[in-house]
């Protein structure tokens, strides 16, 4: 015999149960992939260079600003270099000049060539003077003119150390500075 209210009750949990695996929850969808929209407005947004980016585009120009900076900096440092880039090796044999140089710490004057650094010619003659990387990179080689504007005296074949008001006040680095004329120098001396 069928109890028809447990019939009744089983039918209904049935149809709940159905009903349930039939309905749809809320729907979620995946999101756009922008991140290629994201690089390419990334890459646009850097200004086009001259000379090859393998990496700098692939990784949507970030490396690029980068680069874009470095080469801002190498205008700047090319800026310098048409002050400082001094070659003593376009100073033909026959074109060497001499000048008196008066190292005043070391209580002497001698003879220094246009082609010969301060530095070298100090040391020729057995003084003990200061420096490190002989580079014109750091400011151990430092040393004064005394009477003004370095530029009058002496010209760098390199200076990555000196701004140009410490030049303008005597300042030098002896590593890379050969002299242009006669001049008292002060070694041992930085800003
Ligand atoms: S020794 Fe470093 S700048 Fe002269």
């Amino acid at each position: 015999m069928v109890e028809p209210l447990g019939l009744g009750l089983g039918i209904t949990m049935v149809v709940i149960v159905v009903a349930l695996h039939y309905t749809k929850g809320t729907e979620w969808r995946t999101p756009d992939d922008i991140s290629q929209e994201v690089l390419e407005r990334r890459a646009a947004s850097v200004p086009e260079t001259d000379f090859p980016e393998p990496m700098n585009r692939s990784i949507g120009g970030g490396g690029a600003v980068a680069v874009g900076g470095g080469g801002a900096e190498g205008e700047l440092a090319g800026d310098e270099d048409e002050d400082e880039g001094f070659d003593p090796a376009s100073i033909a044999d026959d074109e060497v000049e001499y000048f008196e140089i008066e190292y005043v710490n070391e209580g002497e004057t001698i003879e220094v060539a246009n082609n010969e650094t301060l530095l070298d010619a100090g040391e020729d003659e057995g003084w003990d003077l200061p420096y490190a990387c002989r580079q014109g990179q750091c400011l151990s080689c430092g040393g004064k003119v005394a009477d003004g504007d370095a530029h009058e005296y002496v010209q760098h074949s390199n200076n990555e150390t000196l701004a140009e008001d410490e030049v303008e006040k005597g300042y030098i680095l002896t590593c890379t500075a050969y002299p242009t004329t006669d001049f008292s120098l002060e070694t041992n001396e930085t800003p």
